[in-house]
């Protein structure tokens, strides 16, 4: 236990860490040499990374610095975070961010029912130094570790996701400051504790309102678009392998028209997946427009836009749809 001012001593027994120490070959996850070899080990892990993202997240390893990503919803931001700790063989510690999100749920917290029991044996033995009392309940046993501080004190560096961060209210971000460029949170009561296993952070945000500057100087930026139709093809194949490549070519390629009309909520990849799994599930062999229409709602989630889709600008696309469909069906008859 240290006085307010004093930094963390992980050499003091009370601020011994909880878990023991690991072995030297344990202290890291598998580094990862090339962009190449990243594509790679990501791809085992099915997902599809185009060669910009890779190289964003491979200098965010390489420098320790957080990666943030921002994009529509339902583009892989999250799933990247889960993919990457998968692919270094380590952990992955998440944080979803939501209106109120505090400290004690995000960082640490004190086991208040512990420090009582401490207190009541205290009283109970007469015990008198009052220091001593409060160094005692304050002590590095008594915290409960949330996410971040979790984070901080792995013996392998673990990916720590920050999902959402827009969802969170500003002064939250503030907090993260610390965390983000020292990778250390300062516990007001004990001292810094500072990470000797730097976590891998990736935070995501879909921008219902902007991140602060402070915090995005910190990081490396990254947009993720929607993926151009080969890249949401392969992926297509690698997360829905029940559908037939001409099923899920046609699949892809209403969803990438879909994407150029003016709908209030563009359909994302997580959409294309569920809409192919949709398709397998109704046996649909070759997309035709009642096979559209009537699956429309696994790919929009607004009245207004199945609408533009049947009776607007989408409308044409549905024509375009039937063309192609009777042709193939003249090709097949002939
Ligand atoms: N590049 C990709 N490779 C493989 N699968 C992907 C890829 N991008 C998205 N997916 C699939 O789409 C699903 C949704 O992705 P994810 O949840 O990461 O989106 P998100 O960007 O976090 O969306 P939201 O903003 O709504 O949280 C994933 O579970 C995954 O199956
Ligand atoms: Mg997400």
């Amino acid at each position: 236990m240290t006085d307010d001012s004093s930094p963390y001593d992980p050499t003091s027994p009370l601020h011994a860490p909880l878990h023991t120490p690991p072995s030297a070959s344990l202290l890291r996850p598998d580094p990862v040499a090339t962009i190449d070899e990243l594509i790679d080990r990501l791809g085992a892990q099915d997902y599809i990374v185009d060669r910009r993202l890779a190289t964003v997240l491979f200098l965010a390893l390489r420098m320790q610095r957080p990666l943030f990503l921002e994009g529509e919803a339902g583009v892989g931001k999250t799933e990247l975070a889960k993919a990457t700790a998968a692919a270094l063989g380590t952990t992955l510690i998440r944080l979803q961010c939501y209106e109120g999100l505090d400290i004690q749920q995000a960082a640490y917290e004190w086991n208040a029912g512990r420090q009582l029991v401490e207190i009541r044996l205290a009283e109970a033995l007469h015990e008198t130094n009052r220091e001593r009392l409060v160094r005692d309940i304050y002590r590095r046993e008594m915290l409960i570790e949330r996410p971040l501080l979790r984070a901080l004190t792995q013996p392998v560096a673990p990916v720590l996701l920050i999902d959402e961060l827009d969802r969170a209210d500003e002064p939250f971000e503030a907090f993260l400051l610390e965390v983000l460029a020292e990778y250390q949170l300062t516990i007001p009561e004990l001292g810094a504790i500072r990470a000797a296993h730097p976590p891998i952070v990736i935070i995501t945000s879909n921008r219902t309102r902007e991140i602060r500057d402070a915090l995005k100087r910190r990081c490396l930026y990254h947009w993720v678009a929607f993926p151009n139709a080969e890249r949401e093809l392969r992926i297509v194949h690698r997360r829905a392998p029940g559908a037939s490549d001409a099923l899920a070519r046609q699949a892809v390629d209403v969803v990438q028209r879909m994407r150029r009309l003016d709908l209030f909520k563009a359909p994302g990849v997580a959409e294309t997946i569920d809409w192919a799994n949709a398709l397998i599930a109704l046996n649909v062999l070759a997309l035709e427009p009642d096979a559209v229409r009537d699956t429309l709602g696994v790919l929009l989630k607004y009245q207004e836009d199945i609408d533009t889709m049947l009776d607007g600008e989408g409308a044409e696309l549905m024509r375009l749809l039937r063309e192609a469909t009777m042709t193939q069906a003249g090709g097949e008859a002939a």
